[in-house]
């Protein structure tokens, strides 16, 4: 309890001035949502920009140790630091990843695959909610399988995660997974998105496509977008560009970063694209003056 000498009576309450309550939440679809989900979104979208910069490397959860993560314990910290949030497994986060580090945390919370299957659809959720909250997550991931055979489980693993979240007040993210046999066209990502967002998911993950600006006007929370495979630094940084500039509230970009070989200096360069406005071009430019600094 405080101690009360010397305690002073409130007398100045300013009553001629209305009181201010917060206004209209920056995220997109949230301005509904419980104050504490809120707070986790803010820390996976910049508050001044409204955009996230999702550093993506969960990918040994069925790929191994794949190329570029090979040791997390030695690249992971290379890209923490230019980047808003982090996307991994939580064997991940707890073996690797300094609990210090204070920017959003995404958790893969879906998995049952491996590489060595043709068929990669068919998931469980493979982590309980209170581990989510004893990691202290900002949001849960869980991949849907839409069009594949296996659709039905992974919508009951989205479900099911969404009715947790909003139980103990973690967002969920919808990951909508493309595999050899599935489209990749609008019409496709348009249906996907759409379902990740009226069950209930908060962000949802997705690709490029064509027309991916009525993709984004179709879905009514924010997307971010995979970066896949590996392409040349310029080519990635024009696809962030493209996306952004057609309504992306970010990216989720795994490959093109930790698998650049200035895997630093690309992080940073997408996220002069994500929140500062930089072209394509621009960020083109401040990569390759990061790489080659003048003598
Ligand atoms: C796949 O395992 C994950 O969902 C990845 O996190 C996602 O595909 C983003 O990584 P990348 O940019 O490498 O595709």
């Amino acid at each position: 309890m405080a101690d009360m000498s010397g305690f002073k009576v409130a007398k100045d309450f300013h009553v001629s001035e209305p009181v201010q309550t917060s206004g209209e939440f920056y995220v997109k679809g949230a301005n509904n949502l419980d104050w504490g989900m809120k707070r986790h979104l803010s820390h996976i979208f910049n508050p001044k920009s409204g955009h996230t910069e999702m550093f993506a490397f969960d990918h040994g959860y069925f790929m191994g140790p794949t190329s570029g993560l090979e040791r997390l314990d030695l690249i992971i910290p290379k890209i923490a630091p230019y980047v808003d949030s982090l996307m991994a497994t939580r064997g991940a986060f707890r073996s690797t990843i300094d609990p210090a580090y204070g920017k959003g945390l995404v958790l893969r919370a879906s998995a049952g695959s491996s590489m060595l299957q043709d068929d990669l659809s068919k998931e469980v959720l493979a982590v309980d909610i209170k581990d989510a909250v004893r990691l202290g997550a900002d949001a849960i991931a869980i991949q849907s399988f839409i069009g594949a055979d296996g659709q039905l489980q992974s919508i009951d693993n989205v479900s099911r995660g969404i009715n947790l979240g909003y139980e103990y007040g973690i967002p969920v993210v919808g990951v909508v997974a493309v595999g050899k046999k599935m489209e990749r066209t609008d019409r496709f990502f348009k249906l996907a998105t759409r379902i990740m967002a009226e069950l209930g998911a908060n962000i949802v993950k997705s690709y490029d496509c064509e027309n991916f600006d009525e993709v984004v006007a179709g879905c009514p929370v924010p997307i971010v977008v995979a970066g896949g495979k590996k392409l040349r630094e310029s080519e990635a940084l024009e696809l962030v560009d493209r996306v952004m500039s057609q309504g992306a509230a970010g990216v989720d970009m795994g490959r093109n970063i930790f698998q650049s070989l200035h895997p630093s200096e690309m992080a940073e360069a997408v996220g002069k694209i994500v929140h500062e406005g930089f072209s394509a071009k621009e960020a083109i430019e401040f990569y390759e003056d990061a790489i080659h600094p003048a003598k």
